[in-house]
């Protein structure tokens, strides 16, 4: 993380030399906290896509010289199918139910009958909501990665000092709008002087963030409604935000609807939940060759 917060971003090329020096490490060190070795292992699950092309393939080399010299099926994972699976880890989520994905790069609401038979409802037609958090954090010069900044600053803030727009929020579409919401954070912040904002960063934060939180819940529940469905997954990093779960958990007590969160470290980036996604898929028959290439586009 350091080495990208010095860029205000993820490097793609610094991003995949990391991946390459330190996977060997991290899947022994998996395998140790887990009493395992390789040669208990029964398959592989490895994420295609979407993603930085460098970073997957040095996954899916790796992996494929797991499944080759031990002889056992390789199984490939849609990242984002990754994150809505996440939250079979702790809970037995029944189907039907929707799943809002929030993260840095996708925010997007899916119909989830099983784990084969998902259906896109609607998405961002700009920005993700974890890149609205990024760039918000970046305007008023707090760095990277911005969710994590805005949360903790907002603790202390009050979400009703300043009332930037919801866009799209009554608006009957399914799709999400992010991009507004920043040029309205960054001209208000330029608008006022420095002074002003350093007294009164903390509100400011958490007006944002109240924004960002505000289309969510609304959205997700439309969604709920409309397909009569009884629980909501949400996830994603943007998932891991504290108002964002204390307002979808009282909401969902509220309308009578079981809300799932996975707990905050398998909602941003984790390898389980890749784990998760390909045991689903492994248990439909659902495998690849040595052939398998990565996808930096790959939608569900
Ligand atoms: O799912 P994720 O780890 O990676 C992607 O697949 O994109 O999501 C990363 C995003 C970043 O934009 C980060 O700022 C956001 O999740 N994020 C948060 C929080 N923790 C991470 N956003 C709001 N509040 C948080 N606590
Ligand atoms: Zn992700």
């Amino acid at each position: 993380m350091e080495i990208h917060a010095r860029y205000g971003g993820v490097v793609p090329e610094l991003a995949s030399r990391r991946h390459i020096e330190t996977v060997g490490f991290v899947v022994d060190e998996a395998l140790k906290a887990a009493g395992k070795s390789l040669d208990d292992i029964t398959a592989v699950a490895v994420t295609k896509g979407p993603g930085l092309i460098g970073s997957l393939l040095v996954g899916i080399s790796y992996a494929k010289s797991i499944a080759y010299s031990k002889n056992i099926p390789l199984v490939a994972v849609n990242h984002l199918k990754g994150h809505i699976f996440a939250a079979m880890i702790e809970n037995d989520v029944p189907y039907p139910f929707i799943s809002l994905l929030v993260s840095g790069g996708h925010t997007a609401l899916y119909l989830v009958k099983d784990h084969n038979d998902i259906t896109l409802l609607g998405a961002t037609r700009d920005d993700a909501a974890g890149e609205a958090f990024d760039n918000a954090s970046k305007i008023v010069g707090l760095g990277y990665p911005g969710g994590i900044i805005i949360d903790r600053l907002s603790k202390s803030g009050r979400a009703d000092f300043h009332k930037f727009p919801r866009a799209m929020i009554s608006k009957n579409t399914f799709d999400f709008s992010f991009s507004g919401l920043k040029t309205s954070f960054r001209n208000y912040i330029t608008g006022e002087t420095n002074e002003y904002l350093e007294k009164n960063l903390s509100d400011i934060a958490a007006s944002f963030q109240e924004a960002v939180v505000d289309v969510l819940v609304s959205k997700a529940f439309k969604a709920v409604d409309k397909y009569n469905v009884k629980g909501l997954v949400v996830s994603g990093g943007v998932a891991a935000n504290s108002r964002l779960r204390e307002r979808f958990y009282e909401a969902g007590e509220e309308k009578r609807v079981n809300v799932y969160i996975p707990s905050k470290a398998l909602c941003t980036d984790n390898a389980a939940m890749i784990g998760v996604a390909g045991y689903l898929d492994l248990g439909s028959g659902t495998t690849e060759y040595l052939t398998l290439n990565a996808l930096s586009r790959y939608y569900i």
